[in-house]
């Protein structure tokens, strides 16, 4: 367990998350290098190891943290990334990222993040929709380069998760509806181009799934097209992209282990690719938020109490919706503790809320916390990894916090807080005024 508590201090990867604190200064990210590592070590064992004959891959989805520094240790570790804008291209190639291992994906993808794609090389084009056909191929015309493509479907099946994060239904601005007259033209199309290479389907259901009901009903659909694709224009499904997904614990939800969702559906993508008559295509899995919910931390300094008496007890800190958006948007909730007095009885009910102009900027409500808890206390708010900084905005103009990284007890910086002159360093006074 990468956090641990030593005397009346919080522990995280073997560093004292008070001194990170006062180091670092607050608000501020802390990443556990270990707690990532472990679940990527699992999911090599589970998903990459455990299938010896396949050329199974696994995609870290970018979206729920990404810098630099996080596609070094990828790259490092041998996966693929999945990314979903120009943005995250740029900073996987920034890093140095090889092209082929990365998946592009994107529901609307500008005529310039294809082109960089395909100028960088990247290893899979994630087709969202028939318009987007043109524009890889003008790219690929432009570049001399051959594109592999697999291509999104909705699977029409409602994963039980916030509505926010459902993305399989059927009604869905993701993916391409599984209907004859749409789906086979954009088949034909890729398997009729000399610079495309149709690869085969993908799918993603939701996010923070905990049982693996969905995955399989989906996935028995998506072979379902497989078949029929082979039968219309005897082609291969080659590759299944099953998507990401898995959930985490933020409070008292129980994680399952890869195995629990990736071993079933192996056997199913088996069975049915026997029965369709097609060689087991191989696999690919495109975890975001497993790999680094939990190795986040995000640390704050307390500042002003009030206590509105027969009401509430409310607890500031330096932070808030501008660091951590999804209370304020999924109803999410979460765990913490006070970092330098981490052996103390929580025996107070408080409300934890942040410094944005906004009722709604609240981190924890009715949540018990020592009675002791004054300014200058610096709170540790737990499994903040994922979809924290990637979703951080400027509200208030506030600049976005740094991310530090922890390993073994030693520290460094993966990226910078934001200072004000970055804040107001693009901002122009037109001579219109
Ligand atoms: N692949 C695709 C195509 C996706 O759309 C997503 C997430 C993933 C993979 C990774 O899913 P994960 O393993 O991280 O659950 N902002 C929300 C989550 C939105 C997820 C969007 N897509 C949140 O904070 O909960």
């Amino acid at each position: 367990m990468v956090r641990e508590t030593r005397g009346n201090r919080l522990f995280f990867d073997g560093c004292d998350l008070t001194e990170i604190a006062e180091k670092y200064g607050t608000p501020i990210y802390v990443m556990s290098y270990n707690d990532m590592m472990d679940h990527i070590n699992e999911l090599k064992k589970d998903f990459i190891d455990a299938y010896p004959d396949t050329k199974n891959r696994v995609a870290y989805a970018s979206k729920a943290f990404a810098c630099t520094a996080m596609y070094k240790i990828l790259d490092k570790a041998g996966m693929s990334i999945d990314v979903v804008s120009g943005g995250e291209l740029y900073t996987a190639r920034k890093a140095g990222f090889p092209a082929e291992r990365i998946e592009f994906n994107g529901n609307n993808k500008q005529p310039s993040e294809i082109d960089s794609a395909v100028e960088y090389g990247v290893g899979r084009i994630i087709l969202d929709g028939i318009q987007e056909l043109p524009l890889i191929e003008s790219a690929c015309k432009k570049y001399n380069k051959k594109m592999n493509i697999m291509i999104r479907i909705t699977p029409g099946v409602a994963a039980s998760t916030h509505d926010y994060i459902v993305t399989g239904k059927k009604d869905s601005k993701f993916g391409i509806p599984l209907d004859e007259e749409i789906l086979m033209p954009i088949v034909k199309e890729i398997l009729d181009s000399k610079w495309l290479n149709f690869c085969g389907l993908h799918m993603h259901i939701g996010s923070q799934l905990f049982t693996n009901d969905a995955y399989l009903k989906a996935l028995d659909v998506l072979m379902d097209w497989a078949g029929k694709i082979k039968e219309k224009f005897d082609a291969d499904v080659s590759e299944v992209n099953f998507g990401g997904g898995f959930g985490v614990r933020y409070t008292d939800e129980v994680r399952k282990p890869y195995n629990y969702f990736l071993d079933p559906m192996m056997e199913l993508l088996k069975k049915r690719a026997e029965e369709i008559g097609i060689a087991c295509p191989d696999a690919v899995i495109e975890p975001g938020r497993s790999i680094v919910a939990e190795a986040g931390v995000t640390l704050y300094k307390v500042g002003q109490i009030k206590s509105i008496p027969g009401v509430r007890k409310y607890v500031s800190v330096d932070g808030g919706m501008g660091d951590n958006i999804r209370v304020a948007l999924y109803q999410a909730k979460y765990d913490a503790c006070i970092a330098n007095k981490a052996d103390e009885t929580c025996d107070d009910k408080v409300t934890v809320c942040g410094k944005y102009c906004e009722s709604g900027d609240i981190l924890l409500t009715d949540y018990m916390l020592p009675r002791s808890v004054k300014a200058g206390d610096i709170l540790a708010m737990y499994s903040t990894g994922a979809y924290g900084f990637t979703m951080a905005s400027n509200y208030n103009m506030n600049p976005v916090p740094g991310v530090v990284l922890v390993r073994d007890g030693k520290s460094a910086w993966m990226i910078k807080p934001q200072t004000y002159e970055e804040l107001t360093q693009n901002m122009v006074i037109p001579d219109i005024i």
